[in-house]
């Protein structure tokens, strides 16, 4: 019998990367997708099949974390081997402006789907796995480089959400002997990131100024660092957690930071274009509270996991370019041909995030 896997945020970055990989290790792949007034699937239409077709490996239900019953319903009929928590509202900036929901969403649903993991097990008694898509977001303040030994010092309020995920999750483990693992994973993007994080921003601002679809690039703070990896060597290590003998927590990074200025630097050079001709600072994008420095202790994912990234800083921005280059050019071609090429693609600096 294939193993079954349960993933909220199936249709996010991760979602559609981590359907890939269990799919190809011969899973029956089940999503909650939300409902939404134009089609939210795009990352996961190429490996979707019509259901109606024998064998369709991925399946999708409605659903939302912030739906205690809907949640309930479809793990009982999925019937789950593994569940992965990815779905969140997984901005930072926006939850300042959506502080309430954010903790709805991913402090509170978080809770929801481990009552309905705890009320399925209950009945039915069957082992299910359980991974929470936990964020480097949680240390926040704390001294870099951060390690599973760090304490968090949350700064925004997903980041405070995620830490009662967290700790929601180990609380589970050890009140029920239930098999839940807490990733903590640092910043990791690829060309399916969504456009309002600075890295997929500045990649499309590339492309678009490149093909002459855009004149400037706004942006907050530069200075900022981050430890950026490739997702999809991400998701490999949400799997691997799942497959060990017990359940743990797991920092999950490359080791090596940069600022948000080098990956500009880095982007526009790869474009042959000049940076400093086209960024411009807007406050807008500057947070209330910022992280300044988040920098991963991988050891632990190392050594116990087996993981490693093999995507370098320099891969992942070449890759990001390159996508988004070519992905201009075609706006440039129905932009010539009379097609609107605005309409998405400056979306990132209409909206606050
Ligand atoms: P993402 O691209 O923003 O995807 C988020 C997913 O969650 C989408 O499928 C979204 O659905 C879904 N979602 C949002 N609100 C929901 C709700 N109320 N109920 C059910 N689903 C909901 O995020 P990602 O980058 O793939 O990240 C995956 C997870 O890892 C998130 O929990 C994120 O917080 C966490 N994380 C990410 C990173 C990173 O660097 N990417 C690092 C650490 C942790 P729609 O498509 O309908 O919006
Ligand atoms: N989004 C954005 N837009 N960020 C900007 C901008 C801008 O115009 N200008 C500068 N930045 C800075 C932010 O202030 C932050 O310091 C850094 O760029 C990275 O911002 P994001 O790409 O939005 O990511 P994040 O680090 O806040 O959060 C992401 O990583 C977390 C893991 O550390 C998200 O994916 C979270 O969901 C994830 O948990």
């Amino acid at each position: 019998m294939a193993k079954r896997a349960l993933i909220t945020g199936v249709t996010g970055q991760d979602g559609s990367y981590l359907s890939e990989l269990l799919l190809s290790k011969g899973y029956e792949v089940h999503g909650i997708v939300r409902r939404a007034s134009l089609f939210n699937t795009d990352r996961i239409d190429h490996i979707y099949h019509d259901p109606h077709v024998a064998g369709a490996k991925l399946q999708l239900h409605y659903g939302d974390l912030t739906d205690a019953s809907a949640l309930r319903t479809i793990l009982e009929k999925v019937e789950p081997d593994e569940i992965y928590n990815l779905g969140a509202q997984s901005h930072v900036k926006v939850s300042f402006d959506v502080p309430e929901y954010t903790g709805e969403a991913v402090g509170m649903g978080t809770l929801r789907l481990l009552e309905a993991m705890r009320g399925y097990i209950g009945r039915t008694g069957k082992g299910v796995r359980f991974y929470q898509a936990g964020s480097s977001e949680m240390f926040g303040a704390a001294k870099p480089p951060q390690s599973e030994a760090t304490p968090f010092y949350p700064r925004s309020p997903y980041a405070v959400a995620k830490v009662a995920a967290h700790w929601y999750g180990v609380n589970y483990r050890e009140a029920y002997g239930y098999f839940i693992s807490n990733g903590i994973l640092f910043n990791h993007e690829s060309p399916r990131r969504g456009e309002t994080f600075v890295t997929r921003k500045i990649t499309r601002a590339v492309g678009r100024i490149k093909s002459g679809l855009q004149e400037k690039l706004y942006l907050g703070n530069l200075d900022a660092k981050r430890d950026w990896g490739f997702a999809g060597d991400y998701v490999e290590a949400m799997w691997l957690m799942l497959q060990q003998e017990k359940p743990d927590d797991y920092v999950v990074a490359t080791g090596e930071a940069h600022s948000v200025k080098e990956f500009v630097e880095l982007a526009f050079d790869y474009a042959g274009l000049d940076w400093q001709k086209y960024v411009e600072l807007d406050p807008r994008y500057l947070r209330p509270t910022e992280v300044d420095y988040l920098l991963g202790d991988p050891s632990k994912s190392r050594n116990a996991l087996n993981w490693q990234p093999k995507t370098s800083f320099k891969g992942l921005v070449t890759m990001m370019v390159e996508h988004d280059l070519e992905l201009a050019r075609g706006e440039a071609a129905m932009h010539e041909a009379g097609f609107s090429a605005t309409s998405r693609g400056n979306a990132s600096q209409r909206l606050s995030g």
